[in-house]
């Protein structure tokens, strides 16, 4: 069924839009003027991903850098280590962040799912 979630002009080009797709919630994307609808959770360890950022059809988790194809929800990158610059982080944040990162090795990370979008006039409609 064909429902109207959000009009054009709400996702700007490059942009990001969270929606309620009945009882899902997904991310509408615009990737230069082409309308996209994948799971808002993170297949890693569900970050909002409406708070990311999208490069092309590439979007990037913003709590580990994971990298999704937003086309099909493939993942196109794992979680990456976070870099805090040249300087030393304290001894204890080094030992904080080193389980965690020993932590998310062990984690999966699905794809998303995604929905078919269509446009009409400027309505965005998602077939859920
Ligand atoms: S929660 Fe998205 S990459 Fe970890």
């Amino acid at each position: 069924m064909w429902t109207e979630v959000a009009k054009t002009d709400d996702v700007a080009v490059g942009g990001l839009k969270f929606v309620k797709l009945g009882g899902a919630q997904a991310v509408l994307c615009n990737c230069d003027g082409v309308f996209y609808a994948v799971a808002r959770r993170c297949g890693h360890m569900n970050a909002p991903l409406d708070q990311g950022s999208l490069a092309g059809h590439v979007l990037t988790c913003p709590l580990h850098f994971g990298q999704f194809d937003v086309r099909d929800g493939a993942v196109l990158a794992y979680p990456l280590d976070r870099h805090f610059g040249a300087e030393p982080l304290p001894e204890q944040a080094q030992r904080v962040l080193g389980v965690e990162q020993r932590l998310q090795r062990k984690i999966r990370v699905e794809g998303l799912r995604t929905w078919p979008v269509r446009v009409t006039a400027e309505s965005i409609e998602v077939d859920i």
